[in-house]
């Protein structure tokens, strides 16, 4: 815990090294601690600029440098510049106060993205009901594709949110409805699905990258840098991971081999991604 005296000292330091202070300004051990402060930023200022930048915000001309040129844009002027168009404070009341270099087809693509999410939950759900029929009863197949699901679900709000912060309305789309049966008279049920779940996935990633494209387009880095820090190292995870259980179906065949790799499943735990 620092008193305020040793955190002068610090702040001090560190500050007036690189400066090369006088001794006259390092003298502040009778001063206060903020003129010292004061001191060494007008100190600094003069050295960098030759511009002595006044509390006010007012700036002058170091005569000391002979330096008389005209100081226009040198200094920030917030209260100015907030004037600007861009900076008023919308007042309609169906008319978001957040929304700032937002365009409308990053809007519209953010949808998309969250429609195709939904579709995923809604398709490994009906996995999830098929493979936790009693005549089925595949428990860990049943559970990868319910987390699965849920997994495809939490994408649709993480975007719903992200739409929101921005200041764009979410609008849900139609899903369609997918199928009950996922029996495959060659592949058998588990493979059958799973090699589903593996396309699926890889359409997911040609809609993130189509989505990363758009906000590319739209000079947007900041949906950019959501899309790639949510949403791309998980995609090809998962496709991995999939792609992973669909060899391992292949090798174990439609019998016996299949309920091994449901109770490996089940132990395993997880979702797609
Ligand atoms: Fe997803
Ligand atoms: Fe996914």
């Amino acid at each position: 815990m620092f008193s305020s005296a040793s955190f002068c000292a610090i702040e001090g330091a560190n500050l007036a090294t690189p400066l090369a202070l006088n001794s006259k300004s390092l003298s502040s051990n009778s001063k206060s601690c903020s003129a010292h402060f004061t001191a060494t930023i007008n100190n600094f200022a003069r050295k960098r600029t030759g511009v002595l930048v006044s509390a006010s915000g007012s700036a002058s001309v170091d005569t000391d440098s002979g330096n008389n040129l005209p100081l226009s844009g040198l200094v920030f002027q917030p209260f100015e510049e907030v004037k600007n168009e861009a900076f008023v404070v919308p007042v309609a009341p169906h008319t978001s106060l957040a929304r700032q270099r937002f365009q409308d087809e990053c809007e519209s693509a953010i949808n998309e993205q969250i429609n195709v999410e939904y579709n995923n939950s809604y398709l490994y759900h009906a996995m999830f009901a098929y493979f936790d029929r009693d005549n089925v009863a595949l428990k860990g197949l049943a559970k990868f594709f319910k987390d699965s699901s849920e997994e495809e679900r939490t994408h649709a709000e993480m975007l719903m949110g992200y739409q929101n912060m921005r200041g764009g309305r979410v609008k849900l789309h139609s899903i369609l409805n997918p199928p009950s049966e996922f029996d495959h008279a060659e592949k058998g049920d588990a493979l059958y699905a799973m090699e589903l779940a593996l396309s699926l996935e890889k359409l997911t990633n040609e809609k993130l990258l189509n989505l990363h494209a758009v906000a590319d387009r739209c000079n947007d880095p900041q949906l950019a840098d959501f899309i790639e820090s949510n949403f791309l190292e998980e995609q090809v995870e998962a496709i991995k991971k999939i792609s992973d259980y669909v060899s391992q179906l292949r090798r174990v065949g439609k019998g016996h081999g299949v309920w091994h790799f449901d109770q490996a499943l089940l132990l395993e735990g997880g979702a797609a991604v």
